[in-house]
């Protein structure tokens, strides 16, 4: 019933929630059958650009596999090593890659950028993360929502506590409304998504979904019956080093601990994080923080990264098959 060959995926609000919600399921069957052993090659053949502009563990390693299992080439393109917007223009690093390759990942800092690579290639581009979005998250992180509760998604409550201006606030209060959930973005207000270009338009499609948006400095408010409890970075890749005393000041009540879970009264609740996490001193950025602020752990405690409530990793393994979904979806 859906036709998603030859789209990109550069930003959530380009598809329908329909159209999302298939590409869910879809994952979830290519999930089933690489466990069961039966998975189909869907892409053999096909040949599939990786850009980083920006670092990358899941995201790469995830396109990566899933083209493998799915039969198809990939070839990388590492933050140095990309010329792209420098020596040559958008438009022209567009055309040529769509020569070459049946589909082009782009992660980097600038929403524009992609959106022009995917219009000019004449392939599908698909938003590995920018500044602005990461869709290829959401797709994973509501296929383990789905895994990890009983509910229909409509009657899921997602609070987010932390920076809700960065990526992932955007998308999760984008797509949380797409797919009718009761979203509550916990944050400072100066740390909420921009009204026009996020909130305004994911309260207008709540309406239509049966969703609710809802934006708190109140954690109590915010944590009151969540089924799941969301955080990630509170600086993000390419933001300077010197945001990140003004941030702890403003997030340290926002952080996820045991106290939090708590609060949302729900002895089932779950924990999610896009990751990577600063829950430990496993980093150096964490380890010079710690020197400065004393702090070993910021957006989340270790005891709640480690507790059972965590689905971390769970998310982390549904980037591949959400990715393989998209790019069978969009390609095969
Ligand atoms: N969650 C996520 O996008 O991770 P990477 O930055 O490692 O790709
Ligand atoms: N907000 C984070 C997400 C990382 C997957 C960042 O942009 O660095």
């Amino acid at each position: 019933a859906f036709n998603l060959r030859n789209r990109s995926f550069v930003k959530e609000l380009d598809f329908t929630p329909q159209e999302l919600v298939f590409l869910i399921r879809l994952a979830a069957d290519l999930k089933a059958a690489k466990y069961a052993g039966t998975e189909q090659p869907r892409l053999r053949g096909k040949n599939i650009a990786l850009i980083f502009e920006k670092t990358s563990t899941r995201t790469r390693c995830a396109f990566e596999v899933a083209a493998h299992d799915q039969g198809a080439h990939v070839t990388y393109l590492d933050p140095a090593g990309s010329q792209i917007g420098h020596k040559e223009s958008i438009k022209d690093t567009a055309r040529v890659l769509g020569r070459m390759f049946d589909g082009i990942e782009y992660r980097g800092s600038s929403q524009e950028l992609v959106e022009e690579l995917a219009e000019y290639a004449g392939v599908p581009v698909w938003n590995g993360l920018t500044d602005e979005w990461h869709p290829t998250q959401m797709l994973a992180d509501f296929l383990t929502i789905t895994e990890h509760t009983d509910k229909p998604l409509r009657e899921v409550t997602l609070a987010y506590m932390g920076d809700a201006r960065n990526n992932l606030g955007n998308s999760l209060t984008v797509t949380g409304a797409m797919l009718g959930l009761d979203v509550r973005m916990v944050a400072p207000r100066e740390l909420w998504p921009d009204e026009e270009r996020v909130a305004a338009p994911a309260r207008a499609i709540a309406e239509t979904t049966g969703g609710r948006v809802t934006f708190t400095e109140d954690v109590a408010e915010g944590l009151a019956g969540a089924d799941f409890v969301y955080t990630d970075v509170w600086v993000s890749m390419g933001e300077p080093a010197e945001v990140w005393d003004e941030r702890i000041r403003q997030l340290l009540p926002y952080q996820v601990n045991a106290e939090a879970l708590k609060a949302t009264g729900n002895p089932d609740v779950k924990f999610l994080h896009c990751l990577p996490a600063f829950h430990d001193l496993g980093t150096q950025v964490a380890r010079d923080i710690h020197a400065r602020t004393g702090l070993s752990e910021l957006e989340v405690t270790d005891e709640v990264f480690e507790s059972p409530a965590s689905v971390v990793f769970d998310q982390a393994e549904n980037r591949m098959h959400t990715i393989k979904a998209l790019m069978v979806a969009t390609l095969g």
